[in-house]
């Protein structure tokens, strides 16, 4: 018998299950997706090397705080943040730092299934052998095809939501495993042919130089050609892009990471696991871009073309090489299982909430909150034709671009710093070198530097800096 507590949710079955599932939900859409394209539009190196670095200090030490935290509440990151808020005497509005990953995880939810939903659509175009023969036309045309309909997005989203529910629904341990062992290295494999691919596309080296080699004027700079002029207008936005997306690729600042931190074994090492997590997460997004920009540049596309550039370039690479018709199927059906990992832990902040707060079966938490995030997802649906306008746009963003900018660069950094502050500030010094459970005391320490010093300033000025108010 053991007094150990433990989340009426369960637990994970072994020690490499907690890394297995949150490598899971870090490792998805954003890297292979996201990643290429947000580097494509902030001018390349430079960005990548801001993003690494916020990884490194801001990043892994948040990611400690955040499991730290869920290993420590055991429930649902509302109940959590509550109870550990009232066990130090704190205020339990704190619990509304769990609501706000709750809205957070909804929003990012409703469009990562519609991308995800397009990732499915590939697998079928892939395996029908569509993109054989195809020149750079032809795969701008077969995506418009798609993007163009509501019709079609919906229905692909709509299975990808189910799909999600329905893994929900068993509880996330239950079927999540298999995918993760087996699915994800061979993401990784697949991964390599594709960069295997690209050192033959004769573009081998500007593509590196394009992900690699800092021009940090072509990142802060945007240039226009007006009247014949060059006109460059400077802005830090892009450091700010590359800050949210470090919270997005390691499923940071919403709770995602700290419910699967409840249902952590007591024994396993917070910090070797945040670590692996990174390095994986972070190896899958450079063989993306190492795969992807080669093949931009051999074919004399955009880098910045925005959230269609990995299905039309990937396209290409298939279309071209022997077994293009069998590798394309598979990566596509890989890309929709990293998406699938990490859509879960989306949602499961919520789910985990209904059960606990509101009595509700995981069946049914699972339908109602899948259901309000379907039907939200229809705007970024819209977003891609009926509302591409200029007339439906804010600020120049379209409604998936706004859901995007709100939840990555603002929502996530915020509920991240609150998470290192409440870990380095507010809780007990015991409670956290308890839970943290370091070899030496050198790590513990600059881990609480990092917490308390480093990622709420950096956060702030950069947050602060990109929104125009220095
Ligand atoms: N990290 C995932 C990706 O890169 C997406 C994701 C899953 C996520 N859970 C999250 C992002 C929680 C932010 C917060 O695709």
């Amino acid at each position: 018998m053991t007094s150990e507590k433990k989340s009426i949710h369960g637990q994970w079955s072994s020690r490499l299950m907690f890394i297995l599932a949150a490598a899971g939900s870090a490792v998805g859409l954003g890297n292979i997706w996201k990643f290429p394209y947000i580097t494509g539009e902030n001018g390349g190196g430079a960005f990548v090397i801001m993003y690494l670095v916020c990884i490194l200090l801001i990043g892994i030490p948040i990611m400690m705080a955040e499991v730290l935290l869920g290993r420590r509440g055991r429930k649902s990151p509302i109940n959590t943040m509550r109870d550990l808020a009232a066990a130090d005497g704190l205020n339990p509005a704190w619990g509304l730092l769990g609501w706000m990953g709750v809205l957070a995880g909804g929003l990012i939810l409703s469009y990562y299934s519609v991308i995800a939903g397009w990732a499915l659509a590939y697998v079928f175009r892939a395996a029908a052998g569509l993109f054989h023969g195809l020149d750079t036309g032809g795969v701008g045309t077969l995506f418009n095809s798609l993007v163009s309909s509501p019709e079609k997005l919906l229905a692909w989203h709509t299975i990808f939501m189910f799909m999600t529910m329905f893994v929900v629904a068993q509880g996330v341990k239950n079927g999540l495993e298999a995918a993760v062992r087996w699915l994800m290295p061979l993401l990784f494999v697949l991964m390599l042919v594709m960069v295997g691919y690209a050192m033959n596309t004769g573009a081998f080296s500007k593509g590196l130089d394009f992900l690699f080699a800092p021009r940090f004027g072509d990142v802060f700079y945007h240039c226009q050609a007006i009247d014949g002029r060059e006109l460059c207008e400077f802005s830090w936005k892009p450091l700010l892009i590359a800050m949210g997306h470090a919270f997005f690729t390691l499923s940071l600042g919403m709770g995602a990471i700290m419910v699967y931190g409840s249902y952590m074994p007591k024994r396993t090492s917070i910090a070797a696991a945040s670590v692996w997590i990174a390095i994986a997460d972070t190896t899958v997004a450079l063989l993306a871009g190492m795969a992807i920009f080669p093949i931009v540049f051999a074919n004399g596309l955009e880098p910045g073309s925005g959230p269609g550039l990995i299905f039309q370039t990937l396209p290409l690479a298939f279309g071209q090489m022997p077994y293009g018709r069998l590798f394309g199927a598979l990566f596509f059906i890989l890309l929709v299982f990293a998406a699938w990992t990490s859509s879960i832990s989306l949602i499961e902040p919520a789910v985990a909430w209904l059960v606990e707060n509101r009595g509700f079966s995981r069946l049914r938490a699972s339908v109602f909150s899948g259901l309000a995030v379907w039907l939200l997802g229809i705007g970024t649906i819209f977003s891609f034709n009926l509302w591409s306008g200029e007339r439906y746009q804010l600020f120049g963003m379209t409604f998936f671009d706004l859901l995007d900018f709100l939840t990555a660069n603002i929502m996530l950094p915020l509920g991240g710093v609150l998470i290192a502050i409440f870990a380095g500030w507010l809780m007990s010094r015991e409670a956290s070198e308890d839970e943290l459970n370091l070899a030496h005391p050198l790590l513990y320490r600059s881990w609480r530097f990092l917490v308390r010093y480093v990622t709420p300033t950096a956060v702030f000025i950069v947050m602060l800096n990109a929104l125009g108010v220095f």
